[in-house]
């Protein structure tokens, strides 16, 4: 039984999600609110496999890809999400399922059956942002994380990302322009939870 409140951030690689659910952490911790935070992938053994493998090109099939994504979250809902939410915490959560269907179905998996091997198993989250930006422009703000030739590939698969993010609906997903000023996009975000919470 779920008692406390998921909110998730999803965007492409630049479009500043972690900086936008880092400041709302912040905001809400001055509140006194209970909040946690964490991210997909984790720092479990299936987020560290990912990190060592699945984000190097083509090291795995997008199969393969798949499943160590999967199996990284059903350790993440079972170990963090589950728990803190039971405590009634908030939980501020970087990337979701939201991120399999969009980067994995970019590769040629099919979405639906992504997504309906997630709601199988997720907690539905009471709020998703997704920060929309340009993938040139996303790209351009994590150059320097990003090695330069590849750079051109990467983009023509984040525009396909970004395409699949575009494109989902629900009453608890709002999309935010992430090329608006960072404090304008916070404060969006803030007075969004806050009229949740209410
Ligand atoms: P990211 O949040 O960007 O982590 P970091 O801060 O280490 O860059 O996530 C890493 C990458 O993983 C990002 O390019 C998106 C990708 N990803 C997937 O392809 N599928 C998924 O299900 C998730 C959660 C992430």
């Amino acid at each position: 039984m779920k008692k406390g409140i998921l909110i998730v951030f999803e965007g492409i690689d630049g479009a500043g999600k972690s900086t936008q659910a880092e400041i709302l952490m912040k905001k809400l911790l001055a509140r006194g609110l209970d909040v946690v935070y964490f991210r997909e992938p984790t720092k479990s053994k299936w987020g560290r496999k990912i990190r060592k493998k699945a984000l190097h090109p083509d090291s795995l099939t997008p199969e393969e890809e798949l499943d160590l994504f999967q199996r990284d979250r059903k350790e993440n809902v079972e170990k963090n999400l589950k728990p803190a939410l039971e405590k009634k915490k908030i939980v501020v959560l970087d990337r979701y399922y939201y991120s399999t269907i969009a980067y994995q179905g970019a590769k040629g998996i099919e979405k639906k059956r992504i997504r309906q091997m997630n709601e199988e198993f997720v907690i539905k989250p009471d709020l998703v942002f997704i920060l929309d930006i340009d993938p040139q422009k996303g790209l351009k703000r994590i150059e320097n994380r990003e090695k330069k030739d590849r750079l051109f590939e990467q983009e023509e698969y984040l525009v396909k990302v970004r395409k699949i993010f575009q494109g989902f609906k629900g009453e608890n997903v709002v999309h935010i322009p992430a090329q608006r000023p960072k404090n304008e996009i916070s404060t969006k975000i803030e007075e969004t939870v806050l009229r949740f919470l209410t």
